[in-house]
């Protein structure tokens, strides 16, 4: 017999939109993790794992799928599903959303152009972005850290990397925030769909332009690398191209930005540790490590069960929905040693940030390139940077980060 949802849910309550959760969601998350490890949220309508071998658990095994949109899609009214099919054609073919055999194929074909020489090869490009950006920042006025690097610098370095003129960054940037009403959280924006799909729209249209550009007069660019990709005879179709063009821009900006506002959020609150950054840039690879850990940008990462099964006593049926929550996950006591403590040269760091397992995050080292550039030059050249008023988080279960975060520079 099924059970109801505060049978399920054991005392504690999960709601991610509740205004201090949105703010600090660790308190509860821990109280979870401590005393209610499988947790039924009714305010999500979902399971909520948070320790660190439950998550990794699920975030690789065969009982739990990917293929989420298609079942939420299929669930809405018909009007709803018309406005969105063109938007649907494109998600169906991003392989964050597909299972094996389909996921398997799509990846290997992406990774033959993606690869890492075609990241170590940005990094002049990112140090340039960087330079451009930090000269730009003003001294002595509040201002967006969010606005005015965060958001700038993974536009850019994706633009560069997939062969896209930087001029078209605030088109792309309003088609992904359109494109979020769909595939983000579910804000009650009016007309919505509508919205999401025009975005899709325009940003399938500027990548089917780039695609025909490159087919003619191929460059050493993503777009290229992904036209020329083949695995024995196959090959990505048109579809499949444009779709995954549109998966890494739109994969690689937000949570990127995400972990740079982040990031700094944790350098202004920690001066000694951005002091010893600022001394010894060698340290910047195990700060970014700490920067994904401790209260970094991804949330969530969700599934579908689909094979029931127990977990802590609970039993998940199939369809039910899993949120595996990795930030929780990163703060196990069970695996880091005083998680809470921001330490900028921790190792061991097995933080599950880029998830775990078939779909291990296709632009990690690319995420990681920027944090290593950016960190150590903005703490070297602003030991005056300051918070000038309250972050303002941005509420969604799925990703971690500053909306908002005003600043100044001292
Ligand atoms: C700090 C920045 C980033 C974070 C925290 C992040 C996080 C993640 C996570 C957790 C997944 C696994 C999804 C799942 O298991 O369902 C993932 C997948 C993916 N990420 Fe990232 N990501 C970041 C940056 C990027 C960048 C820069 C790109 C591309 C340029 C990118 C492209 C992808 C792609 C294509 C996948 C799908 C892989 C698959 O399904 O096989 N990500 N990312």
């Amino acid at each position: 017999m099924a059970t109801s949802g505060a049978q399920r849910s054991g005392g504690l309550d999960y709601d991610p939109s509740a205004s201090e959760t949105v703010s600090d969601p660790y308190p509860v998350l821990l109280a979870l993790q401590r005393d209610d490890p499988a947790h039924w949220s009714p305010a999500v309508k979902a399971w909520i794992l948070t320790r660190y071998d439950d998550v990794k658990r699920c975030l690789s095994a065969p009982s739990m799928s990917v293929d989420r949109i298609r079942p939420f899609y299929e669930s809405l009214a018909a009007d709803d599903r018309a406005t969105l099919a063109d938007f649907m054609r494109y998600l169906t073919l991003w392989l964050v959303f597909r299972d094996p055999p389909e996921h398997t194929r799509l990846r290997q074909l992406m990774a033959k152009a993606f690869t890492m020489r075609a990241v170590e090869n940005l990094r002049p490009s990112v140090q340039e972005a960087v330079d451009t950006l930090a000269d730009g920042l003003p001294r002595g006025e509040t201002f967006d850290f969010v606005n005015d690097f965060a958001m700038q610098l993974p536009a850019f370095v994706i633009m560069d990397l997939l062969g896209v003129p930087r001029a078209q960054m605030f088109h792309l940037k309003s088609c992904s925030d359109r494109m979020q009403l769909f595939i983000g959280s579910a804000r009650n924006a009016p007309d919505k769909y509508e919205r999401a799909a025009e975005g899709a729209r325009e940003m399938a249209a500027l990548f089917r332009d780039l695609i025909a550009q490159r087919r003619a007069a191929p460059r050493d660019d993503l777009i290229s690398a992904f036209i020329a990709a083949r695995d024995d005879d196959d090959a990505l179709s048109e579809d499949e191209l444009i779709a995954a063009c549109m998966l890494v821009m739109f994969g690689g900006h937000e949570t990127t930005t995400n972990l740079l506002a982040g990031g700094m959020a944790k350098f202004i609150a920690n001066p000694d540790a951005a002091q010893a950054l600022a001394a010894d840039p060698g340290l910047a690879r195990s700060a970014v490590e700490e920067c994904l850990r401790l209260d970094g940008p991804s949330g969530s990462m969700a599934r579908v069960v689909a094979e029931k099964h127990q977990i802590h006593g609970k039993t998940l049926a199939p369809g039910e929905r899993v949120f595996a929550m990795l930030n929780a996950a990163n703060m196990d006591p069970a695996v880091f040693d005083d998680p809470q403590r921001f330490d900028i040269t921790r190792s061991p760091n097995k933080h599950l940030t880029f998830g775990y397992g078939p779909h291990f995050c296709m632009g990690a080292a690319l995420a990681r390139l920027e944090g290593e550039v950016a960190f150590p030059e903005l703490v070297r050249r602003f030991p005056g940077l300051r918070l000038a008023g309250d972050i303002d988080w941005h509420a969604t279960i799925i990703m971690r980060g500053p909306r908002v975060m005003p600043v100044r520079i001292d």
